[in-house]
């Protein structure tokens, strides 16, 4: 088996006196697509958070390819590969969408004003722009002003900025919400064009069994803060938990199915 690409180690937060995230140990690794699950208030975007460096924990490690990286920025785990798709709250609102994403390659390659100033290079970042905007089906709507998007669009340009950085852990939490039944298929189609390559990790936070049906490799389970499934994904969906969930079945009327 490969190495971790990604790894906590006991990670831990409180807020007062409640632990939002218990003692969660858990490695994931290249080419493996692992769907987050748990009831509403278990802890999975907090896990999120503590991963991008949003929040620091009250004890805990995270490594990313066995480097430790609990004491980084959040900008400083994007620049080691951290991807996480973000509500666009750091969009230049008045500038187009290509040119949005284009200051998002260009940063990820760490090309100042001064090198823009060659046309080549300019073309070159432009370029990488649109090929992001045509895997997000972005193409005909690359010359509006960001904030004119609707909001499905909107959420496609989360996912254009996030390729931009060129991650290697992509962490998607509810990526589809908000969006309508037509618009999601196309978030899912990213997502499994992602995962075809198999260097990347990703991380996905979702609620639509159908979604997790198709899209996981393997599945964890957070409850009250901890992890308490994780495996194959159809031995994780028959657990009494799990069933509880999504069906509203209370675990004491399931029997036998626990792997
Ligand atoms: N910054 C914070 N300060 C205080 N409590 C917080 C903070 N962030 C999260 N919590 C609490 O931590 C718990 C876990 O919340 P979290 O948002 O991680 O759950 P979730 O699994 O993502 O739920 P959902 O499925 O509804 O998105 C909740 O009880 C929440 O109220
Ligand atoms: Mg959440």
């Amino acid at each position: 088996m490969s190495e971790p690409s990604l790894e906590t180690r006991n990670l831990t937060i409180r807020f007062g006196g409640h632990t939002a995230v218990d003692d969660v140990s858990c490695a994931f690794r290249p080419g493996e697509l692992t769907v987050i699950v748990g009831p509403n208030g278990a802890g999975k975007t907090t896990y999120f958070n503590l991963m991008s460096g949003q929040l620091r924990p009250s004890s805990g490690t995270i490594l990313k390819a066995g480097q430790d990286i609990t004491s980084f920025s959040p900008s400083a785990r994007a620049k080691a590969g951290m991807g996480r798709a973000f509500q666009l709250t750091n969009l230049f609102p008045k500038l187009s969408v290509v040119e949005n994403v284009r200051l998002a390659v260009q940063s990820r390659h760490g090309i100042g004003p001064r090198l823009l100033r060659k046309a080549s290079a300019f073309t070159g970042l432009t370029d990488a722009a649109m090929r992001h905007l045509d895997a997000t089906r972005l193409t005909s709507v690359a010359h509006l002003p960001a904030a004119a998007l609707p909001h499905g669009d909107q959420r496609k340009l989360e996912v254009a900025l996030l390729l931009a950085m060129e991650p290697d852990i992509f962490m998607f939490d509810e990526p589809t919400a908000g969006m309508s039944v037509d618009e999601a298929p196309v978030i899912l189609e990213l997502i499994e064009e992602i995962k075809q390559d198999r260097s990347k990790t990703i991380l996905l936070v979702e609620h639509k069994m159908d979604v997790v049906r198709a899209l996981a490799d393997r599945i964890i389970v957070l409850n009250n803060g901890a992890l308490v499934a994780d495996g194959d994904p159809e031995e994780v969906i028959a657990l009494p938990i799990v069933r509880e969930i999504y069906l509203g079945i209370p675990a004491d009327e399931n029997t036998g199915e626990a792997a």
